[in-house]
């Protein structure tokens, strides 16, 4: 196997970025520094270190990206650009979106081919905090606060057909932005269609700009730019239980 394929097997961070450490003698194969991507290892054999540590075999790849506007959370759409479009250089089958954000919506997006992961992060069950940056039209009364936190009819029903009520829910409320539209963050636990959208809505609000900044312990790393990504940290996926 190539280097560069092992090293992004194991997370060390995108092929353009694994490039960049090799050549600052980064790595070591059986102690002596590889400077080179395309060297080939026998990853059952040899023993590869990254920083002085020798890494372990991980089967799955974490990539969290800033989900730009105009860009469907699909694995492929022929129409637009899609979210493994802009990871295009990582080569790497089987990767997935964790959930979808709406095509004009901004922000965390985690990529993986860990379909537990996914799972569990997307379980309706396990009521994983997400949370948004919402730019409204119309400032939020204290009643319309009361209403999202509580529980808000966004038009879903329950299997007996009575009124599935979304999940209390927290309301931040934050200052204006530069157009002077109301700025709030909210946080949900659940991920239905178009969920802040039509909550908004059943308060006669509307949304003008969307933004996920974070979903459980995972947050937007705000140095990425829209479009951008990186792999997760080991950090990062420590806090996920991985
Ligand atoms: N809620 C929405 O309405 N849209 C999104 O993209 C995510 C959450």
């Amino acid at each position: 196997m190539r280097l560069d394929k092992y090293l992004g097997d194991h997370n060390v961070g995108t092929r353009k970025q694994i490039k960049e450490y090799l050549k600052n003698g980064r790595c070591t194969v059986n102690g002596t520094v590889i400077t080179k991507p395309d060297v080939h290892i026998d990853e059952n054999v040899d023993e590869i270190s990254f920083d002085g540590k020798v890494l372990s075999y991980s089967r799955f790849h974490y990539f969290m990206l800033y989900k730009p506007a105009g860009v469907v959370s699909a694995t492929n759409d022929k129409r637009n650009t899609t979210v493994l479009d802009l990871l295009k250089e990582e080569n790497v089958r089987d990767l997935s979106p964790c959930g979808r954000l709406d095509i004009d919506t901004e922000g965390l997006l985690l990529i993986t081919d860990d379909g537990v992961l996914i799972h569990k992060l997307l379980s309706p069950k396990k009521h994983v905090d997400k949370v948004y940056e919402v730019h409204i039209k119309h400032a939020l009364s204290d009643d319309d606060i009361k209403v999202l936190e509580n529980g808000v009819d966004i038009g879903d029903k329950n299997d007996d057909g009575s009124k599935k009520l979304t999940l209390p829910a927290k309301v931040y409320v934050k200052d204006s932005d530069n157009e002077g539209n109301p700025v709030i963050e909210l946080t949900i636990h659940e991920g239905r269609f178009h969920q802040v959208k039509r909550m908004l809505e059943a308060v006669g609000n509307e949304v003008l700009f969307l933004k996920r900044l974070s979903m459980g312990s995972l947050f937007l790393d705000e140095s990425l730019n829209p479009g951008e990504y990186r792999a997760l940290t080991d950090e990062e996926l420590k806090e996920l239980g991985l």
